[in-house]
């Protein structure tokens, strides 16, 4: 009797299995391939007609094409069902978490880094960091600084003050903490103050109403000029670079004797000017209860200013305006 030859059996139903649509078509293909009209029953009917000999090689040749036959629709049918699940799950894919401008990354504002390395500066080299309020007293944004009734920076048209008498008001400077600071802590002390000053300013390309400054106050014994001199310029070269030039000029500021402006000389031969400085006034210290034997010096940089410079901006507005096409840059 011929035996038949499963290989093309098997070669069709696998290209039938690749092409089926619907999980229904699976059980056509068992029956067609595996139930009593198909090929393999015709097969088996045949075995009764075999020498024992043939039936029992025959058979086990029928039950193993059986077998294989079984375990590809098994597999085609579970893929099958993966893919259907799949797709479902595809089509009812739906994001509803915000799109966050994800590539815009976060930043720094430049404020706030040239005030973080201003800062850093400062700290590296021993100086503690100190706030202080915004809304202040008169004592300490003018009297214990030293300044007198009559003066110009004390005019209404100048100071946002808080209330009629005049007591209250936004601090105009940082130099306020320097009082703060001496009144409850005994000398030495080296700090800086950095912070949101306020003042009544029309907006212009180099002045806005609200700005920050960074102070600084140095009091011990023995120290001179030469230290101011020499802590002020280590500072220009940190934060500009070391083939920057200094220089100091003379000044005046009610709490401070003498008193100093530093420039440092730009690119274009230009000096411009970059903070205030100078020797604690005697008066500023008896106002805190300082002993005689304590002398020092204090300065007050304009962060805005040092940002300008640095970046080449030309007008204090960007700072404020939030347009993110300016914030990115830095
Ligand atoms: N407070 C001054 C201002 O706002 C800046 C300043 C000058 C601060 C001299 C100081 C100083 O500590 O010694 O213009």
């Amino acid at each position: 009797m011929p035996e038949l030859n499963f290989d093309k059996v098997i070669s069709s139903l696998k290209l039938r299995l690749e092409s089926i649509k619907a999980e229904e078509d699976f059980e056509n293909i068992s029956k067609e391939y595996l139930g009593k009209d198909s090929l393999l029953s015709e097969e088996r009917k045949k075995l009764k007609d075999l020498s024992n000999e043939d039936k029992k090689r025959y058979g086990q040749t029928l039950t193993s094409i059986t077998s294989q036959i079984n375990e590809l629709i098994t597999k085609a049918q579970i893929s099958f069902k993966d893919k259907y699940f799949e797709n479902i799950e595809k089509s009812e894919f739906f994001d509803l978490s915000v799109n966050w401008h994800k590539d815009f990354g976060t930043y720094k504002h430049v404020l706030t880094s040239v005030m973080e390395e201003v800062v850093e500066i400062f700290s590296s080299i021993g100086y503690k960091v100190e706030y202080g309020p915004e809304a202040e007293t008169s004592w300490h944004n003018f009297d214990a600084l030293n300044t007198p009734e009559w003066h110009p920076a004390r005019y209404e048209s100048d100071t946002l003050y808080l209330n009629k008498e005049l007591t209250k008001l936004l601090r105009t400077q940082t130099s306020t903490v320097q009082i703060r600071h001496m009144e409850s802590n005994n000398p030495p002390v080296y700090i800086v103050a950095p912070g949101r000053v306020f003042r009544s300013d029309q907006l212009d390309a180099t002045h806005s109403p609200v700005f920050h400054q960074l102070e600084g106050l140095a009091i011990d014994k023995n120290l001179t000029f030469s230290d101011l001199k020499g802590t002020l310029e280590y500072f220009v070269q940190q934060f500009f670079g070391t083939n920057v030039e200094t220089k100091f000029i003379p000044h005046f500021f009610p709490f401070t004797e003498p008193s100093a402006e530093v420039l440092v000389k730009w690119n274009d031969g230009e000096w411009l000017e970059i903070l205030g400085c100078g020797m604690v006034d005697p008066n500023v210290l008896d106002n805190v209860g300082y002993d005689k034997e304590y002398q020092g010096f204090a300065w007050g940089v304009g962060i805005e200013r040092l940002a300008m410079l640095r970046h080449k901006i030309d007008h204090i507005k960007n700072f404020y305006e939030n347009d993110i096409r300016f914030l990115r840059q830095f």
